[in-house]
């Protein structure tokens, strides 16, 4: 297999103009980055879903920075050709200097970009980020930082006032100077009026088809979290069950073997 070269954050961001669809994927861990690089996947997120399909959380509020920083480790040992974009967690990035700070922390452990939640209360930080030299990827529509807030997983621009502020947002978040924009949770056909109205490559997860990417987290594409699955995870794969077997045939094979 040829070796792609090395993804940059302005490859993504050319990506859209060129026509090409951005196919992301979580990774947490070493041989996940390496076989997601083997895989041609552009954009390896060391997503804070680390918390639950790996941590066991019920959601990714605890997330500490100790923890992404732990994992963003493992990921960038694999030397993926692949852009590693790893998430500031919950409360990291409260003020602009906690951003910068917090940020410094996952990129000297090797994430080559960072990523947040939010809209335009998050344009400071992103700003601050890109004086300090750290590529940014924003993240809007539901915000799985503010599930419990929200209560729960819920769909976005249904209304006019939220269709508004999601294009103002994605607007703020473009100006501000990220390179590429997580679209969760969005109406299908908005989602794709929020693409038209920015130039960055919209990422869209549980949004339709018309983003210029979509992102999933790599549990769900292969049912290694087989306990909850999204709706709209593409399944790929169903390592749950292949471990599960594989563990029971030992089982057996060990309680068999005579003394
Ligand atoms: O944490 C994560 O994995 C994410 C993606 C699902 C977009 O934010």
């Amino acid at each position: 297999m040829d070796k792609q070269p090395k993804i940059t954050p302005d490859w993504i961001r050319g990506a859209k103009a060129r026509g090409e669809k951005i196919a992301a994927l979580t990774a947490y861990d070493y041989p996940t980055a390496r076989l997601l690089d083997e895989a041609g996947v552009p954009l390896i997120l060391v997503g804070d879903s680390v918390g639950m399909v790996v941590l066991g959380y019920p959601d990714t509020t605890q997330v500490t920075l100790a923890e992404m920083r732990h994992h963003v480790l493992a990921v960038a040992r694999a030397k993926p050709q692949a852009l590693v974009v790893a998430d500031l967690p919950y409360h990291t990035y409260e003020t602009v200097q906690d951003a910068v700070d917090h940020a410094r922390v996952l990129t000297e452990a090797g994430a080559e970009a960072i990523k947040l939640e939010g809209g335009v209360e998050v344009v400071p930080e992103i700003k601050a980020l890109r004086r300090a030299g750290v590529p940014v990827m924003g993240h809007i529509g539901m915000l799985p930082q503010h599930v419990r807030e929200e209560g729960g997983y819920k769909m976005k621009g249904k209304s006019d006032p939220e269709k508004e502020r999601l294009l103002q947002d994605a607007r703020a978040i473009e100006q501000a100077g990220a390179f590429a924009l997580v679209v969760e949770l969005v109406e299908p056909e908005f989602a794709r009026e929020i693409t038209a109205a920015v130039n960055i490559p919209t990422i869209g997860i549980g949004s339709g088809d018309h983003c210029a990417g979509k992102i999933m987290v790599t549990h769900d594409l292969v049912g290694a979290f087989p306990w909850f699955r999204p709706k709209f995870a593409l399944a790929k794969a169903d390592v749950g069950s292949i471990i599960r077997k594989a563990a029971e045939d030992y089982v057996r094979q060990v309680k068999q073997t005579a003394n």
